[in-house]
């Protein structure tokens, strides 16, 4: 009988999910039918009093923002842990046919591996002084999956099955090495004297909607508690602490440096890079590569993936208050050009791709611009042009944006670019 009871269940749970889906509009891609929408400005606060001097934007109207955005959208996080400690499992001075130091690391948030660990790799170049700057990002497919490199752990996590990608039974198999190569440009990273650490996103919460039961959620309930609060951290705001506490992993590692670490991601993992720099301001750099609703892209325009799209394809992503704000872009008191804004003054790269109009590439440039003035206010200079670049044509300031030509993926186009951007701001010492 309870298996019958969870079948029906699950039956019903699917047929809910369908009926919602079906009532979602469809997505408009027609910049005549955008509608008029005013941007909240980033420089007035919340009392109306507006910005005019860096002290007023760190002290009051930054966290103010980060505040808004932590109870709206993200939700809010735990801090670092006290427990947790770090495992060396693995490493090789002579990786890549001795192109890299390959570290695998174990990070433990409650201080037991048997709990729940993070499995975070790292190449370093071997041709370059150390401390290097890296790159790091989540990946969506466990680590084996960024390189063909056997000497790589097959992720031990819950994976979605993909027989022809190696996943069976929910697991990575040999079979998954190498299935996210293309997005990972490592020999190309190394090569320009930067290392690249990655963890697996599913390591910290698998990616799919079981109430919080799974991943790093329950190890913070307080008694009783059973799934966050309406402000509390969905799975956007868990992926980004598990960034964070792989940065406390680098600024152990006498081999990294730690001041000088670009957190990137791309898509939902995009979304999360721009909220873990938003979030922890040791990242020194922060990219988003075609990260879209949620991410850079305006809500207000409500061009491709809208707000109530998003939540109920995704309804784990944000905190439950974000669901209130379905079809009401309007009535958000932030958008996304202040999630952009909340890096400032470190630099920041938002990229876009022309075929990806389900991101708005134009709702991420506009995003991008309208994180300009507080730059500027804070000394730095932000995006050097009005007007949207042509495609392939980067522009550079202290925020960098390019529209690339193709689809929604990371290219090594990107990656030359993001190359480009560091060798400006992340030089190395
Ligand atoms: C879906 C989702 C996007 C997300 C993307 C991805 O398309 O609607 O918001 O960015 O998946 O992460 O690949």
């Amino acid at each position: 009988m309870p298996g019958m009871l969870g079948t029906l269940l699950v039956a019903g749970a699917l047929l809910l999910a369908v009926t919602a889906e079906s009532q979602v509009p469809p997505p408009n891609y027609d910049e005549a039918k955008v509608p008029q929408y005013t941007l909240p400005d980033p420089l007035v606060c919340e009392d109306g009093t507006r910005v005019t001097d860096a002290q007023t934007w760190r002290e009051k109207r930054r966290p103010e923002l980060l505040d808004l955005f932590r109870h709206h959208m993200y939700g809010k996080a735990p801090g670092r842990p006290e427990k947790m400690r770090f495992e060396l499992i693995e490493s090789d001075t002579a990786a890549l046919g001795g192109l890299a130091t390959r570290k695998q690391i174990a990070i433990c948030p409650t201080g037991s591996r048997a709990d729940i660990h993070f499995d975070l790799l790292i190449y370093l170049p071997n041709d370059c002084a150390r401390p290097s700057p890296i790159f790091l990002g989540l990946n969506f497919n466990g680590n084996q999956a960024i390189h063909t490199d056997p000497g790589i752990r097959l992720a031990e996590s819950w994976m979605r099955d993909n027989p022809d990608g190696g996943v069976v039974d929910h697991r990575a198999t040999e079979k998954a090495r190498g299935t996210e190569a293309s997005r990972w440009a490592v020999e190309m990273i190394l090569k320009r004297g930067y290392g690249v650490a990655t963890m697996y996103y599913g390591d910290i919460d698998p990616d799919f909607d079981d109430g919080f039961q799974n991943g790093i959620h329950p190890f913070y309930y307080r008694p009783g508690q059973t799934q966050p609060a309406p402000d509390e951290w969905g799975s956007i705001a868990a992926w980004a602490w598990g960034l964070g506490r792989a940065l406390d992993y680098c600024e152990t590692d006498g081999d990294i440096d730690a001041k000088r670490v670009a957190v990137l991601g791309h898509s939902r993992l995009g979304k999360t890079a721009l909220w873990a720099g938003a979030e922890d301001e040791r990242f020194a750099m922060v990219i988003s590569n075609d990260s879209g609703c949620g991410g850079a892209a305006l809500s207000r325009r409500c061009f491709g993936e809208t707000v109530l799209r998003i939540n109920t394809s995704f309804p784990h992503w944000f905190c439950d208050n974000f669901l209130q704000h379905n079809g009401k872009e309007d009535e958000l008191p932030i958008d996304q050009h202040e999630l952009i804004a909340l890096s400032a003054p470190r630099p920041v790269y938002v990229a876009s791709a022309e075929k990806d109009l389900w991101a708005d590439p134009r709702g991420e440039f506009l995003s991008a611009k309208g994180a300009d003035p507080v730059y500027r206010l804070l000394g730095t200079g932000g995006l050097p042009t009005d007007e949207m670049p042509g495609l392939n044509h980067p522009v550079q300031g202290t925020i960098g944006y390019h529209i690339r030509t193709g689809e929604h993926d990371v290219t090594d186009y990107d990656w030359a670019c993001y190359l480009d951007f560091a060798d400006k701001h992340l030089k190395r010492a």
